[in-house]
Protein backbone atom coordinates (compact mmCIF):
# COMPACT_ATOMS: atom_id res chain seq x y z
CA UNK A 1 0.00 0.00 0.00
CA UNK A 2 1.56 3.37 -0.87
CA UNK A 3 2.28 5.90 2.14
CA UNK A 4 1.68 8.91 0.00
CA UNK A 5 -1.03 9.01 -2.65
CA UNK A 6 -0.82 12.48 -4.43
CA UNK A 7 -4.10 13.70 -7.54
CA UNK A 8 -3.78 16.03 -10.09
CA UNK A 9 -7.38 16.38 -10.44
CA UNK A 10 -8.05 17.10 -14.15
CA UNK A 11 -10.88 17.36 -16.09
CA UNK A 12 -14.02 19.47 -14.78
CA UNK A 13 -14.05 21.38 -17.36
CA UNK A 14 -14.51 19.32 -19.85
CA UNK A 15 -17.15 17.77 -17.80
CA UNK A 16 -19.20 21.06 -17.43
CA UNK A 17 -19.23 21.11 -21.43
CA UNK A 18 -20.13 17.63 -22.32
CA UNK A 19 -23.50 18.48 -20.00
CA UNK A 20 -23.47 21.84 -21.53
CA UNK A 21 -22.96 23.60 -18.02
CA UNK A 22 -20.32 26.33 -16.98
CA UNK A 23 -17.35 25.19 -15.91
CA UNK A 24 -17.92 26.01 -12.18
CA UNK A 25 -20.64 23.15 -12.34
CA UNK A 26 -17.47 20.80 -12.88
CA UNK A 27 -15.72 22.06 -9.84
CA UNK A 28 -18.74 22.34 -7.86
CA UNK A 29 -19.14 18.56 -9.29
CA UNK A 30 -15.65 17.90 -8.66
CA UNK A 31 -15.96 18.25 -4.91
CA UNK A 32 -18.23 14.66 -4.37
CA UNK A 33 -14.89 13.15 -5.92
CA UNK A 34 -12.25 14.78 -3.43
CA UNK A 35 -15.26 13.79 -0.41
CA UNK A 36 -15.23 10.12 -1.79
CA UNK A 37 -11.80 9.41 -2.56
CA UNK A 38 -10.61 11.37 0.80
CA UNK A 39 -12.96 9.11 3.02
CA UNK A 40 -11.52 5.94 0.33
CA UNK A 41 -7.76 6.78 1.20
CA UNK A 42 -8.24 7.15 5.26
CA UNK A 43 -10.32 3.52 5.34
CA UNK A 44 -7.05 1.77 3.18
CA UNK A 45 -4.47 3.47 5.76
CA UNK A 46 -3.25 5.25 3.13
CA UNK A 47 -1.19 8.10 5.40
CA UNK A 48 -0.99 10.92 3.28
CA UNK A 49 -3.39 11.80 0.57
CA UNK A 50 -2.52 15.55 -1.63
CA UNK A 51 -4.79 16.89 -4.43
CA UNK A 52 -3.73 19.68 -6.63
CA UNK A 53 -6.30 21.98 -5.92
CA UNK A 54 -5.11 24.88 -7.81
CA UNK A 55 -1.79 25.69 -9.65
CA UNK A 56 0.46 29.01 -9.70
CA UNK A 57 -0.12 29.30 -13.63
CA UNK A 58 -4.13 28.82 -12.46
CA UNK A 59 -4.25 32.28 -11.04
CA UNK A 60 -4.20 33.35 -14.95
CA UNK A 61 -7.62 32.23 -15.95
CA UNK A 62 -11.21 34.14 -16.06
CA UNK A 63 -11.36 36.10 -12.73
CA UNK A 64 -14.56 34.63 -12.27
CA UNK A 65 -13.31 31.32 -12.41
CA UNK A 66 -10.46 31.83 -10.05
CA UNK A 67 -12.68 33.37 -7.48
CA UNK A 68 -15.73 30.47 -7.99
CA UNK A 69 -12.70 28.65 -7.08
CA UNK A 70 -11.61 29.71 -4.35
CA UNK A 71 -15.03 30.41 -2.37
CA UNK A 72 -15.79 26.69 -3.52
CA UNK A 73 -12.73 25.28 -2.12
CA UNK A 74 -13.09 27.73 1.25
CA UNK A 75 -16.68 26.76 1.56
CA UNK A 76 -16.07 22.86 1.10
CA UNK A 77 -13.28 23.18 3.23
CA UNK A 78 -14.07 24.50 6.11
CA UNK A 79 -17.81 22.78 5.23
CA UNK A 80 -16.06 19.44 6.53
CA UNK A 81 -14.13 20.54 9.80
CA UNK A 82 -16.51 18.21 11.78
CA UNK A 83 -15.24 15.55 9.64
CA UNK A 84 -12.05 15.96 9.92
CA UNK A 85 -12.10 16.06 13.90
CA UNK A 86 -14.55 12.31 13.97
CA UNK A 87 -12.18 10.95 11.18
CA UNK A 88 -9.07 12.25 12.71
CA UNK A 89 -8.03 13.92 9.69
CA UNK A 90 -4.77 16.35 9.48
CA UNK A 91 -5.59 19.28 7.38
CA UNK A 92 -2.91 20.72 5.91
CA UNK A 93 -2.23 23.16 2.64
CA UNK A 94 1.20 23.49 1.00
CA UNK A 95 1.40 26.39 -1.66
CA UNK A 96 2.47 30.27 -2.08
CA UNK A 97 0.61 31.59 0.87
CA UNK A 98 1.48 34.87 0.10
CA UNK A 99 -0.95 34.82 -2.75
CA UNK A 100 -3.84 33.82 -1.00
CA UNK A 101 -6.84 35.78 0.51
CA UNK A 102 -6.20 36.97 4.09
CA UNK A 103 -9.45 35.86 4.99
CA UNK A 104 -9.61 32.61 3.37
CA UNK A 105 -5.77 32.15 4.80
CA UNK A 106 -6.74 32.67 8.21
CA UNK A 107 -9.78 30.11 8.40
CA UNK A 108 -7.11 27.82 6.60
CA UNK A 109 -4.35 28.07 9.77
CA UNK A 110 -7.24 28.05 11.87
CA UNK A 111 -8.30 24.39 10.76
CA UNK A 112 -4.34 23.24 10.38
CA UNK A 113 -4.01 24.61 14.08
CA UNK A 114 -6.93 22.51 15.36
CA UNK A 115 -7.09 19.29 13.21
CA UNK A 116 -2.66 19.61 13.36
CA UNK A 117 -2.63 16.52 16.24
CA UNK A 118 -4.70 14.01 14.14
CA UNK A 119 -2.85 11.10 13.32
CA UNK A 120 -4.77 8.58 11.21
CA UNK A 121 -4.32 10.47 7.49
CA UNK A 122 -3.37 13.75 6.21
CA UNK A 123 -5.20 15.63 3.53
CA UNK A 124 -2.95 18.00 1.72
CA UNK A 125 -4.44 20.54 -0.28
CA UNK A 126 -1.82 21.76 -3.03
CA UNK A 127 -3.40 25.73 -3.35
CA UNK A 128 -1.17 27.86 -5.49
CA UNK A 129 1.33 25.64 -5.63
CA UNK A 130 3.86 24.69 -8.82
CA UNK A 131 7.42 22.40 -8.48
CA UNK A 132 9.14 25.46 -10.03
CA UNK A 133 8.11 27.78 -7.44
CA UNK A 134 8.76 25.44 -4.64
CA UNK A 135 12.11 24.71 -5.82
CA UNK A 136 12.68 28.38 -5.88
CA UNK A 137 11.27 29.62 -2.66
CA UNK A 138 13.76 26.37 -1.32
CA UNK A 139 16.95 27.62 -3.00
CA UNK A 140 16.32 31.30 -1.86
CA UNK A 141 15.50 29.95 1.89
CA UNK A 142 18.90 27.69 1.26
CA UNK A 143 20.68 31.40 0.07
CA UNK A 144 19.31 33.20 2.43
CA UNK A 145 20.81 30.41 5.44
CA UNK A 146 24.03 30.72 4.06
CA UNK A 147 24.34 34.48 4.03
CA UNK A 148 23.27 34.42 7.60
CA UNK A 149 25.66 32.06 7.94
CA UNK A 150 28.40 33.90 6.92
CA UNK A 151 27.60 36.88 8.28
CA UNK A 152 27.76 35.63 11.38
CA UNK A 153 30.91 33.33 10.99
CA UNK A 154 29.06 30.14 11.45
CA UNK A 155 29.62 26.70 9.51
CA UNK A 156 27.81 27.35 5.94
CA UNK A 157 25.06 24.38 5.76
CA UNK A 158 26.42 21.85 3.34
CA UNK A 159 24.07 20.63 0.63
CA UNK A 160 22.82 17.12 -0.52
CA UNK A 161 19.40 16.22 -1.11
CA UNK A 162 18.13 15.91 2.01
CA UNK A 163 19.12 18.98 3.21
CA UNK A 164 17.39 20.79 -0.20
CA UNK A 165 14.59 18.64 0.70
CA UNK A 166 13.63 20.20 4.22
CA UNK A 167 13.60 23.82 2.16
CA UNK A 168 10.83 22.25 0.22
CA UNK A 169 7.59 23.34 1.10
CA UNK A 170 6.99 19.43 1.42
CA UNK A 171 9.45 19.15 4.52
CA UNK A 172 8.98 16.20 6.84
CA UNK A 173 5.93 14.32 4.01
CA UNK A 174 7.30 11.26 2.25
CA UNK A 175 7.27 11.84 -1.81
CA UNK A 176 4.62 10.07 -3.62
CA UNK A 177 4.70 7.00 -3.98
CA UNK A 178 1.71 6.97 -6.33
CA UNK A 179 0.78 10.10 -8.51
CA UNK A 180 -2.37 9.74 -10.51
CA UNK A 181 -3.71 12.00 -12.91
CA UNK A 182 -7.04 11.96 -14.77
CA UNK A 183 -8.83 12.98 -17.76
CA UNK A 184 -6.13 11.47 -20.12
CA UNK A 185 -3.65 14.14 -19.89
CA UNK A 186 -0.39 12.44 -19.79
CA UNK A 187 2.06 15.32 -17.89
CA UNK A 188 3.32 16.59 -14.81
CA UNK A 189 2.55 20.36 -15.60
CA UNK A 190 4.45 21.63 -12.90
CA UNK A 191 3.96 19.86 -10.04
CA UNK A 192 6.06 18.11 -7.48
CA UNK A 193 8.95 17.87 -9.36
CA UNK A 194 11.71 17.35 -7.25
CA UNK A 195 9.52 15.09 -4.83
CA UNK A 196 8.05 12.85 -8.11
CA UNK A 197 11.58 11.75 -9.08
CA UNK A 198 10.77 7.76 -8.07
CA UNK A 199 6.87 7.99 -7.70
CA UNK A 200 4.88 5.42 -10.07
CA UNK A 201 2.31 7.46 -12.32
CA UNK A 202 -1.04 6.17 -13.38
CA UNK A 203 -3.20 7.99 -16.04
CA UNK A 204 -6.97 7.30 -16.67
CA UNK A 205 -9.07 8.71 -19.08
CA UNK A 206 -11.95 9.31 -16.59
CA UNK A 207 -12.31 13.01 -15.87
CA UNK A 208 -12.62 13.87 -12.48
CA UNK A 209 -16.07 14.84 -11.64
CA UNK A 210 -16.40 10.80 -12.18
CA UNK A 211 -13.63 9.92 -10.80
CA UNK A 212 -14.90 7.56 -7.31
CA UNK A 213 -13.38 5.08 -4.92
CA UNK A 214 -13.64 2.64 -7.77
CA UNK A 215 -11.39 4.18 -9.91
CA UNK A 216 -9.15 5.01 -7.17
CA UNK A 217 -9.42 0.98 -6.20
CA UNK A 218 -7.96 0.32 -9.95
CA UNK A 219 -4.82 2.44 -9.62
CA UNK A 220 -4.23 1.26 -6.11
CA UNK A 221 -4.24 -2.05 -7.52
CA UNK A 222 -2.13 -0.85 -10.94
CA UNK A 223 0.88 0.70 -8.26
CA UNK A 224 0.90 -2.89 -6.46
CA UNK A 225 2.03 -4.68 -9.54
CA UNK A 226 4.46 -2.07 -10.30
CA UNK A 227 8.13 -3.36 -9.60
CA UNK A 228 10.00 -0.53 -7.67
CA UNK A 229 13.87 -0.26 -8.21
CA UNK A 230 14.68 2.69 -7.93
CA UNK A 231 17.78 2.40 -10.39
CA UNK A 232 18.85 -0.47 -8.99
CA UNK A 233 18.58 -4.22 -9.50
CA UNK A 234 16.55 -6.28 -7.27
C1 LIG B 1 -8.82 20.86 -13.20
O1 LIG B 1 -9.86 20.79 -14.14
C2 LIG B 1 -9.37 21.16 -11.88
C3 LIG B 1 -9.09 22.28 -11.16
C4 LIG B 1 -8.21 23.35 -11.66
C5 LIG B 1 -9.73 22.52 -9.85
C6 LIG B 1 -9.89 21.37 -8.92
C7 LIG B 1 -10.72 21.81 -7.81
C8 LIG B 1 -11.75 21.15 -7.26
C9 LIG B 1 -12.15 19.77 -7.62
C10 LIG B 1 -12.55 21.87 -6.23
C11 LIG B 1 -12.55 21.31 -4.89
C12 LIG B 1 -11.25 21.10 -4.27
C13 LIG B 1 -11.08 20.82 -2.97
C14 LIG B 1 -9.74 20.46 -2.49
C15 LIG B 1 -12.19 20.84 -2.00
P1 LIG B 1 -9.83 21.80 -15.37
O2 LIG B 1 -10.64 23.00 -14.99
O3 LIG B 1 -8.43 22.10 -15.76
O4 LIG B 1 -10.58 20.96 -16.44
P2 LIG B 1 -10.34 20.97 -18.04
O5 LIG B 1 -8.93 20.53 -18.25
O6 LIG B 1 -11.34 19.96 -18.51
O7 LIG B 1 -10.61 22.35 -18.50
Amino acid sequence: MPRHVTIIMDGNGRWARQQGQQRLFGHNAGVDSVRDCCEYAAETGIEYLSLFAFSSENWNRPEDEVSGLMKLMFKSVLGERETFRKNNIRFRIIGDRARLAPDLLAEIVKLEDETASNSRMTLIVMLSYSGKWDITQAASRYAADVAEAVRAGKEVPALDDNVFASYLSTAGIPDPDLMIRTSGEQRISNYMLWQCAYTEFYFTDVLWPDFRRTDFARALEAYCSRDRRYGKIK
